[in-house]
């Protein structure tokens, strides 16, 4: 009477942002987003979950920490994956009943600042779906945990189409090409490190739906043809195109958050002087090998081939010879399943 599976899934990093939401409790967007995943072989989290007759009540530990079943989002994932078990009927009624205990770890440091609630709520839902035998696309489920965590359902490069439903069925994610078709992309992460307590994405992005004028034309003027211009550029393995929309697409949402009142700073002196040098790296390069993305924090994501990480990590360390930084491997491997 006791099932248990363990998942571990990965973390994405967004070239075309995602912020600002029509439906708070649904997490349902304003725009679309893209995304590549990354391989789960050096960030990633996994969560083991199971149910027993003999559990007496829903308990969840996070990195070794029981906390509090309460969570409203935590709650509508479980909810929402039930009500699907029940309609699919692999469950027994009975089984449906037990209450549930999750345990989940992050292999990195949530202290970094890497956005951390989606791959922890991309593993959450699918080892849940798991657990509870589901079928289908799942991504809808991990969005009402996380908006970005949908996108780590899938590998590759992934789009979340925001949808324009009401009741969000059609807000999912979709692959847009395989880790296979560019599997010469390569990911750096470079950790800034930051001591001040920045505005969380889901409360930052609130406060620039409610103030933003920029944020409007951002979503109605400029996402639709940069969605549609950075897919182009995927299929057809155009770095240069890919790295100036996934450039401006940051600087933009950047400008958003200056735009939000008050301002959201996000990007410190370290985070300004690193575009900076990826500029400066282009400009020298004759061409366009390295791109960079900003986060709702400090840290630089860099999104280049292969053949240039020598190069562009020898003159990161060159530049920044304190900061520390992972070279994160982008093979884009998908949530992983394994019992
Ligand atoms: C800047 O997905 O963390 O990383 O839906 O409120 O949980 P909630 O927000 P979240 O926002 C991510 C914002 C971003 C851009 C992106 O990943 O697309």
């Amino acid at each position: 009477t006791l099932r248990m599976v363990t998942v571990v899934a990965p973390v994405n990093i967004a070239v075309i942002k995602y912020w600002g939401k029509r439906d708070e409790n649904l997490i349902l967007p304003l725009n679309g987003s893209i995304s590549g995943t990354l391989s789960t072989n050096q960030m990633c989290a996994k969560t083991t979950v199971s149910f027993s007759r003999n559990f007496t009540r829903n308990r969840i530990w996070l990195n070794g920490v029981e906390e509090t079943f309460e969570n409203r989002r935590l709650i509508n994932c479980l909810n929402e994956v039930r009500r699907r078990a029940k309609e699919q009927g692999k469950i027994s009624p009975e089984e449906l009943e037990y209450n549930v205990h999750i345990c989940s770890v992050n292999n990195f440091p949530t202290a970094a600042g890497l956005a951390s609630s989606a791959a922890g709520y991309a593993c959450l839902v699918a080892s849940l779906s798991k657990l509870y035998q589901l079928d289908g696309d799942i991504s809808s489920i991990a969005r009402q945990g996380s908006g970005s965590a949908c996108r780590s359902i899938y590998g590759g490069f992934v789009e979340w189409i925001a949808g324009d439903k009401n009741d969000g069925t059609d807000s999912c994610a979709v692959q847009v090409v395989d880790s296979n078709h560019w599997n010469e992309m390569r990911v750096l992460i470079l950790v800034v490190s930051e001591n001040k307590k920045k505005t969380g994405s889901t409360a930052g992005m609130q406060t620039s739906v409610a103030t933003s004028e920029l944020l409007k034309t951002r979503v109605s003027q400029v996402v639709p043809k940069r969605l549609a211009d950075i897919k182009q550029a995927i299929y057809n393995k155009d770095f240069k195109t890919f790295a100036d929309i996934t450039m401006q697409d940051s600087n933009q949402f950047h400008a958003v958050c200056l735009d939000t009142y008050p301002p959201l700073v996000y990007m410190s002196e370290v985070s300004h002087a690193i575009s900076d040098l990826i500029h400066q790296i282009n400009e020298e390069a004759g061409k366009t090998i390295v791109a960079y993305t900003f986060d709702a924090g400090p840290n630089a994501c860099l999104y280049l081939l292969e053949e240039h990480v020598p190069l562009v990590l020898a003159a990161v360390n060159h530049v920044f010879p304190t900061t520390q930084n992972a070279d994160t491997y982008f093979t884009g491997i998908p949530v992983t399943l394994d019992s």
